[in-house]
């Protein structure tokens, strides 16, 4: 099948992240095109999307979800999963997950699955204003993603695509604490909250 995969990045560990899903796919057999979410073709021609961002302050990064409203109706046409690269820390890591969003991005695309994978922060590389803010929050830097959990969620929807069913999300991936969300919180509170008290 011919899979269009897109993804948005600030700092590039995305891109790594949507490369992985399409060589993945492109193993399985499927003919997998991977796309910055600001050049991405229309979903028309593709018979599945894979469509994802990294996740900043509680939310993917504007591209990402300007493409997937702009493509709603085409999107809801065919098979869609979404996923998020973000939370970091190697045993547990947080915010664990999926961000407060994602069932708003999952509707309006009619995606069949939304996964939480975690991700990478190399502080050498941030805005002054970035790097204040994962100060604040005490998230660790390193490079967290989990290539065997992107490689077995990527089956998964390999899987569901051969059979034509729906794929089981996979376990959001695990590593360490960063921004430090209580369980009902959403993703961007604790940030914000840390971020209030700094300014006051
Ligand atoms: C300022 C800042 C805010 C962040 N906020 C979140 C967040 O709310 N949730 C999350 O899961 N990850 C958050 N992260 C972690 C990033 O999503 C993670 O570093 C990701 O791998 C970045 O992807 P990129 O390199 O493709 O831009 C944040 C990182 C930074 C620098």
């Amino acid at each position: 099948m011919k899979v269009l995969i897109v993804y948005a990045s600030k700092y590039g560990s995305t891109v790594d992240v949507a490369a992985a899903i399409g060589e993945t796919l492109r193993a399985r057999g499927h003919a997998a095109h991977v796309h910055e979410a600001g050049t991405a073709p229309a979903p028309d021609g593709y018979d599945a999307a894979v469509i994802g961002s990294a996740v900043y302050v509680g939310s993917w990064l504007k591209a990402a979800s300007a493409y997937l409203e702009a493509h709603a109706a085409a999107l809801r046409e065919r098979p869609v999963w979404l996923y998020g690269v973000g939370p970091l820390g190697l045993e547990d890591p947080q915010p664990a997950g999926d961000p407060e969003q994602a069932a708003t991005l999952v509707e309006s695309a009619g995606a069949r699955g939304y996964v939480t994978l975690a991700g990478a922060l190399d502080r050498s590389r941030l805005s002054l204003v970035d790097r204040l803010i994962t100060r604040v929050v005490k998230a660790p830097a390193g490079d967290f993603r989990d290539w065997e959990a992107i490689r077995a969620w990527t089956h998964g929807v390999a899987d569901a695509l051969e059979r034509r069913e729906p794929a089981a999300d996979a376990q959001p991936s695990k590593a360490a604490a960063a921004f430090a969300a209580p369980a009902a919180a959403s993703h961007a509170a604790p940030v914000r909250a840390r971020l209030d008290e700094v300014v006051a």
